[in-house]
């Protein structure tokens, strides 16, 4: 453990990256020390922002790396960049958060996966969705037997994902997305294993995948925004914007997922969880544990009803990670536990390939 605070570096100056910056700031454990990004402007615009003075102030990742003091760097560059980003930060000898999604490929994921246990550093990936306050209720109502045993759990990635997001130009490719079960799908995907997990901190491991793909929005060049509830000419999505997955699971749940980006209507990431003694849908819940219950019983919590990166719980994932790091443990969310969500990903894709059920793992542990 570090008796002073840990330097951060946050690499890749764009929306989310804010709220990267943010977390670490209020952290009493953390300081961002520098900030590097593509455009020395975009690095030097979120110090600002952040109210950050005689920091380093970066264009060029290697240098920042070497840049006195840092310990944890947090890697919030586009997907397609994240494994050279993760490969240098290992060389470096760096901790890291690591953005969703880790990996466009399973060969880059077990690249980043070797150099992580080479190095002995500590990672977590940003499924920042388990730090949300509704998720964390689910998760200890099932670990305290209020539902029983899990057995079927169905989670949906509906959103309309569109040249509104900053980094849609990136996404929308295959070459640089890859699909949209990886782009955000994966959000459901990591919650669909986690909701399958019986106890509080551990999601369930998948074992078999059999998915597919269709929708309407693939090539058309022609996009909704949900947010002024309009329709215009944009660039399209190259690949196709539904895809549904069916999942079994080593503790014999089935799961249930999908992601929609060509949806017609506001972001809603949709849960249902049955259990052998009760259900959960939403924030809704019934339980063998209310005998006298004759209607569902709500929750008040915040659910994850918004795509807004300033309403996801990035400061509870900062300091579980922190946490972690102080001491010496690997998170419950680990680039090992995130593979695992990536394989369901890629497992679909080879499933579109052959028509066939496909067994995991995919990567040789
Ligand atoms: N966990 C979540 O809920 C969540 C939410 C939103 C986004 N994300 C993920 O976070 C990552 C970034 O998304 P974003 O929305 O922040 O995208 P973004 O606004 O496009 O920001 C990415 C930034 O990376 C910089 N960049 C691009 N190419 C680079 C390169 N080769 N080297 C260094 N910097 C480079 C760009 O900065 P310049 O201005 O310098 O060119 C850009 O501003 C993605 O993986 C995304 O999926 C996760």
């Amino acid at each position: 453990m570090k008796d002073e605070k840990y330097g951060v570096l946050v690499h890749g100056a764009g929306w989310v990256s804010g709220q990267h910056i943010a977390a670490f700031t209020r952290n009493p454990r953390t300081e961002v020390v520098a900030i590097s990004s593509r455009k020395l402007a975009s690095a030097r615009a979120r110090a600002d922002e952040a109210g950050l003075t005689g920091i380093g102030i970066y264009d060029d990742y290697e240098m920042a790396l070497k840049h006195d003091g840092v310990d944890i760097v947090s890697i919030c560059t586009p997907q397609h960049i994240h494994c050279e980003n993760v490969l240098a930060a290992a060389a470096a000898g760096k901790h890291m958060v690591i953005e969703k999604p880790a990996g466009n490929s399973l060969d880059e994921l077990r690249q980043m996966r070797d150099a992580v246990r080479n190095a002995r550093v500590r990672t977590i990936v940003s499924f920042v969705l388990r730090w949300n306050p509704l998720f964390k209720t689910i998760k200890s109502m099932i670990a305290d037997d209020a539902i029983g045993q899990v057995y079927f759990v169905e989670t949906d990635y509906e959103h309309n994902v569109a040249s509104w997001w900053s980094g849609y130009e990136d996404i929308r490719k295959v070459s640089t997305g890859v699909n949209a079960l990886l782009v955000g799908g994966c959000h459901a995907v990591d919650a669909m294993r986690w909701f399958a997990g019986q106890g509080e901190f551990e999601a369930a491991r998948p074992i078999e995948v059999f998915a597919y793909s269709g929708g309407w929005r693939k090539g058309i060049p022609r996009e909704f925004n949900y947010l002024t509830n309009e329709f215009r000419e944009s660039r399209p999505l190259e690949y196709e914007g539904l895809e549904v997955a069916l999942v079994k699971f080593a503790n014999g749940a089935l799961g249930k997922v999908s992601v929609n980006f060509d949806c017609i209507m506001p972001y809603t990431f949709p849960i249902e969880i049955f259990g052998g003694k009760g259900t959960i849908r939403d924030n809704r819940v019934w339980s063998h544990k209310f005998p006298g219950q004759r209607d569902w019983v709500s929750i008040p919590t915040i659910l994850p009803d918004s795509a807004d990166v300033s309403h996801h719980p990035f400061q509870g994932q900062m300091d579980h990670f922190v946490e972690c790091l102080m001491s010496e443990r690997e998170s419950h969310c680990n680039l090992e536990d995130a593979i695992m969500t990536h394989e369901v990903v890629f497992a679909a894709q080879e499933c579109y390939r052959t028509g066939c059920p496909v067994k995991l793992p995919l990567l040789v542990p």
